[in-house]
């Protein structure tokens, strides 16, 4: 099972799906991107969801514009950590999507990133595994002291793994 599970709400998301999966290519983190709407396919969201989480994915994006319950949806059936990616397009072009998928209720963790390719790009950079992006050159290099020698890598790592509140209730 790949490590992160692009979900997308439409096959008209695919553009954004495909720019989150070409950056996490580039860092080797295995992935997959899945078809699956909160509001007309929910089934297959709790389906997916519930098999890839006990399968061994570790992470989930979920991306979706207009009205989007997608990443809640998600993020209702797993412990995973889940990414929202709020989608632009139609009247509203992305405030929608993303305040319907920022504003989740106390219990349901969906981290929430920019709107478009730029939190399609986000998403993948936060998924996991240590951090997959290589630091850059200090800011101003020849002012700043010799740097201390690396830390050893962390060992790969969830965003956060406690269980829900509304669960240990
Ligand atoms: C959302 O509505 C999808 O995520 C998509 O961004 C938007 C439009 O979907 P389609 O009407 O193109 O299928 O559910």
């Amino acid at each position: 099972m790949p490590n992160v599970g692009i979900v997308i709400g439409s096959a008209s998301d695919t553009e954004f799906a495909e720019k989150t999966s070409s950056v996490l290519d580039e860092f080797g983190i295995s992935n997959e991107i899945v078809v699956a709407s909160a509001h007309r396919t929910p089934q297959k969201v709790k389906d997916y969801v519930q098999s890839a989480t006990e399968s061994g994915t570790k992470v989930f994006i979920a991306q979706a514009g207009g009205s989007a319950g997608l990443p809640g949806c998600v993020a209702s059936w797993t412990y995973l950590p889940v990414i929202g990616v709020p989608l632009p397009g139609g009247i509203l072009d992305g405030l929608d999507s993303l305040l319907s998928t920022l504003q989740m209720p106390k219990g349901v963790p969906v981290a929430t990133v920019a709107v478009g390719k730029a939190g399609a790009i986000i998403g993948a950079g936060n998924s996991g595994n240590g951090c997959p992006f290589p630091p850059g050159p200090p800011a101003s290099p020849g002012l700043l002291p010799p740097a201390p020698p690396a830390p050893p890598p962390p060992p790969p790592c969830l965003l956060y793994t406690s269980p829900r509140p509304r669960d240990s209730a």
